[in-house]
């Protein structure tokens, strides 16, 4: 006899536009958790947790078949809701860096930028799917083999990411990765939270472990300069709502924070005061992209009918900072052949009475 759980059911979630069925794994946990999770672009596509009063409501952004991820509004839009982002999460200065003397160029997605892998990323891509189960809960391990030459990237780059819905009610997300050729590797994930369920996230009080964040230039290209919080919008040391500085920062947050390593805090903490749900992130990443959902414009409709209009959704991606394979002060994110890349990112839940 053993009481491990059983693995993750497996359902089907649609067709992709050249005729492949793409499968949605559901993880569950014994506290009315659950998370889903399509082996399209390995992405989050629903997570249940419970409020205050015990009832499991969605967290995040998603659609309910794959379709919704391949419609012309949702490329158009290019959210990447719940999605793994690689090779690089964020931007690349003008789609270039120059690695071991020579200069690579990218897939440019983004004015001349590139953005979270480039114009066929990870988020687009399939995933070989592995249901399981762990000491911790139940699994879903995930692996790719990004060709060398895609998107203008060094190197056949092996990646597994492990989704782990554990009996201690967090979704933990550990990524690997090895190269043949030195290339720049940046992963992450890019879902969407509204712990409250309401249309935004403004009302939503965040806690950031940083004192820096990453000034960046009118195209969202760091400067280089690394700028204390103290006194700015962008203070988030001590609980602050999202809705409570956001005007003062034009466009909305979409920065990457320096992470205080060394605290032992969570990178964030977030409470919704409605539901009492919170969320810890907790991370080995330097960096953390804290995106309220500026660019949502309500083109885009959710499972249940709903829509998803300006930040209705915020986002916490653990990374390396944007660019860092043109700043040589960052730190690194150059993979090299007989190196593993290894990272782990834990989203823990809870509730505050
Ligand atoms: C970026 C935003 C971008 C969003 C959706 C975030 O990670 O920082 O600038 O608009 O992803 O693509």
């Amino acid at each position: 006899m053993t009481d491990s759980p059983p693995n993750p059911v497996a359902a089907p979630f649609g067709k992709t536009q050249d005729g492949t069925e793409v499968q949605l794994y559901t993880l569950t946990n014994a506290h009315g958790l659950q998370v889903s999770i399509t082996n399209y672009g390995g992405t989050i596509t629903s997570l249940l947790v419970p409020d205050k009063a015990g009832k499991p409501g969605e967290i995040v952004l998603g659609f309910d078949n794959v379709s919704g991820y391949q419609s012309p509004e949702f490329r158009k839009a290019g959210p990447y809701f719940g999605a793994l982002i690689g090779r690089y999460g964020n931007r690349i200065a003008k789609g270039k860096f120059t690695l071991d003397g020579k200069e690579y160029t990218l897939a440019q997605n983004n004015g001349e930028n590139t953005l979270h892998g480039g114009k066929k990323g990870f988020d687009k891509v399939l995933w070989q799917a592995e249901p399981g189960t762990s000491a911790e809960g139940q699994t879903l391990k995930l692996s790719y083999l990004s060709k060398d030459g895609e998107e203008g990237y060094p190197g056949n780059l092996t990646v597994t990411v492990v989704y782990t819905l554990t009996a201690d009610d967090a979704l933990k997300i550990d990524y690997s990765a090895t190269t043949d050729k030195a290339t720049p590797v940046n992963l992450t994930n890019h879902a969407y939270f509204n712990l409250g369920g309401g249309k935004d996230v403004l009302g939503h009080e965040v806690t950031l472990a940083a004192d820096r964040y990453n000034v960046v230039d009118a195209g969202l290209i760091p400067t280089g300069e690394l700028r204390p919080v103290q006194g700015t919008p962008f203070d988030f040391t001590s609980p602050h709502t999202i809705g409570e500085r956001i005007a003062q920062v034009p466009g909305g947050y979409d920065h990457n924070w320096v992470l205080n390593s060394a605290t032992g805090q969570p990178a964030a903490t977030v409470y919704e005061p409605t539901t009492g749900r919170t969320m810890e992130v907790t991370t080995t990443e330097p960096g953390l992209q804290f995106y309220t959902g500026n660019f949502l414009d309500g083109t885009l409709k959710g499972a249940s009918g709903q829509t998803y209009g300006k930040h209705a959704g915020f986002c916490l991606e653990t990374q390396h900072f944007p660019d860092s394979p043109n700043q040589p002060k960052f730190p690194s994110t150059i993979l090299k052949p007989g190196q593993t890349l290894h990272s782990t990112t834990i989203y823990k839940f809870g509730v505050r009475q």
